[in-house]
């Protein structure tokens, strides 16, 4: 499956980076990277270092967003992600790489068409104007899928908000409205994609993974925020390569169909989403997650972090 992923590295977005270089099923045809848990420049050197590591240097890394539609600034997360969006890894300063411009984007869905599917785990901004600059391409778009909202629970970057959808109401709510073949992965799916520390003891074992080596710095830093934040958690939710696992994996989570709503301009319940379930309402075409199979979920993930 061709996959165009929009994302904000971001350890839980590295991850899915390393997952879908590692997945034989999953070829990653570009990368566009935008402020969110970093700044956008950070994103852009992580989604590259990522890919030179991996070996696979030849994909387009598109710099997207720096800042959401409206507000001049959005806050960035180096507490939960660190500096470079890799833990306590530091991008060589030197380290170089080549950027493609804004229009690959269209360039890539002229390509590869309804072959094509996108999926987003980032701030919602770059998408957002990938659909105001080219709406009939979007359309050609086989399908979409994003991480972000909490239905049916608190945020986390406000007590109403998740972060993806905090960070810019207003793409999101673009997005929601807009896309086709939408699917999301919500918070209160995405909150139950744990992954533990002896999951990641066993991939830094494989010598046949190429980010082997990396995977403990990286996540013993993420779990120490988590521990701190949530001391009963047994490791950390890995919100963003659940979104991209669902792809190619669609039941390893249950979903209702409904449309959603991001509330744009308000004090309290700025990126707040909610979809309209009372009984009689009409249900929509967006394929919304609801709950996790953890178990095959993990399967389906060892099987690709511990391939040999
Ligand atoms: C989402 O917000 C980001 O900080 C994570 O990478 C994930 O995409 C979770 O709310
Ligand atoms: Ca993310």
């Amino acid at each position: 499956m061709k996959i165009l992923f929009f994302c904000d590295p971001g350890i839980d977005d590295s991850l899915a980076i390393m997952y879908s270089i590692l997945d034989p099923e999953i070829e990653l045809v570009g990368i566009v990277t935008s402020y969110g848990n970093v700044t956008q420049d950070k994103a852009t050197a992580t989604a590259a270092y990522l890919l030179k590591l991996g070996g696979a240097n030849g994909i387009p890394i598109i710099p997207g967003a720096s800042k959401p539609v409206q507000e001049e600034a959005a806050p960035i997360y180096p507490e939960i992600h660190g500096e470079d969006g890799l833990g306590p890894i530091e991008i060589p300063p030197d380290f170089q790489y080549q950027v493609y411009p804004f229009d690959t984007i269209r360039v890539l869905i002229e390509q590869y068409k309804d072959e094509l599917i996108i999926v987003d785990t980032g701030r919602s901004t770059s998408l957002a104007i990938a659909f105001i600059l080219y709406p009939e391409y979007m359309k050609m778009v086989q399908s979409y899928y994003i991480m972000g909202g909490a239905f049916f629970m608190p945020g986390n970057a406000s007590p109403l908000a998740e972060a993806n959808f905090y960070g810019d109401p207003t793409a999101s709510n673009i997005i929601v409205k807009t896309a086709h073949n939408l699917t999301i992965t919500p918070l209160n799916v995405t909150q139950h994609a744990i992954l533990t520390r002896d999951m990641v003891e066993a991939i830094s074992q494989n010598k046949h993974n190429v980010f082997a080596s990396l995977m403990l710095p990286i996540f013993d830093f993420y779990f120490n925020f988590y521990k701190k934040r949530e001391p009963s958690l047994q490791g950390a939710p890995i919100h963003d390569l659940l979104t991209m696992m669902v792809v190619n994996n669609p039941s390893i989570v249950d979903y209702i169909n409904y449309d959603a709503t991001v509330i744009e301009n308000d004090a309290d319940a700025k990126g707040m989403s909610y979809i309209d379930y009372r009984p009689g309402s009409k249900k929509g075409k967006t394929k919304i997650a609801v709950s996790l199979h953890y178990e095959e979920f993990i399967k389906e993930f060892n099987s690709v972090m511990l391939r040999e």
